[in-house]
């Protein structure tokens, strides 16, 4: 399987720097080696589409479950998908966290992603005091089967591991830690195990070939190393399946 090599902008890079990160952006690997997905702000769709030199995947970071409503300042899904993503992160650590978005809230997303013909991307991951209390596996879990009643109908999905303690923080897991909890995802999700899963956490250019290289992680997810054309090209690199 190719890997996958995503790119999660957060809010970073609007229109102006989107175009000029596609510009300076030239991956030393063919599209046949590795997929690669960005997700952009919603505003900076067209600008990645319009200036990719490469086929890349474009997905938006959040939706709304609702197809439209009095919801000021929400985006939904089939917005998302007209206005040309086809892939959706749902569920991010910064969208539980930050925003308060619970297990059911997720689901739905799920839900609203599949229903608009988006591929859902969708995170887990356990906080620190949840691993150092032994919670990994009933965190893991509780949060796989929150999402996948809302995968019903669903042609292709994702699920992107990223334990909160390694997002943004430089401390990344090992690929042992990534093993394991890949590795209960898959028991988790069942049939639906053989969906990609990808690991994400402060990939960087220097660790990104060895966390590919465990076996049941499928590509990773990374931020802040995403923001720069030329050290998300190395990352980018990284997945080319060897020969
Ligand atoms: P960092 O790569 O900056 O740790 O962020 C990871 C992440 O949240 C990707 O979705």
């Amino acid at each position: 399987m190719r890997k996958v090599v995503a790119g999660n902008w957060k809010m970073h890079h609007g229109p102006r720097a989107a175009a000029d990160f596609l510009a300076r952006f030239r991956p030393e690997t063919d599209p046949e080696s590795v997929r690669l997905i960005f997700f952009v702000a919603g505003l900076s769709l067209q600008a990645v589409k319009a200036n990719a030199r490469v086929p890349v995947g474009l997905g938006v970071q959040n939706i709304h479950w609702e197809p439209s409503g009095a919801l000021t300042g929400e985006i939904s899904a089939e917005m998302a998908a007209e206005a040309g993503a086809s892939y959706a992160l749902v569920g991010h650590s910064e969208r539980r966290h930050v925003f308060g978005e619970t297990d059911a809230e997720v689901g739905r997303k799920v839900g609203a992603a599949v229903r608009a013909g988006l591929v859902p991307v969708v995170c887990v991951g356990e906080q620190l005091e949840e691993r150092r209390a032994g919670r990994l596996d009933a965190v893991l879990r509780r949060q796989v089967s929150a999402f996948i009643p809302g995968l019903r109908g669903c042609g292709e999905f994702m699920v992107a591991y990223e334990p909160v303690w390694a997002i943004g923080t430089g401390e990344t897991a090992t690929p042992q830690d990534a093993s394991e909890a890949h590795g209960i995802l898959r028991e988790a999700l069942g049939e639906l195990g053989r969906a990609p899963i990808l690991y994400g956490g402060s990939v960087q250019p220097g660790n990104a070939a060895a966390l590919m290289s465990v076996p049941g992680v499928d590509g990773v997810l990374v931020g802040g190393a995403s923001l720069d054309p030329e050290v998300f090209a190395r990352i980018a690199a990284a997945g080319r399946s060897p020969g």
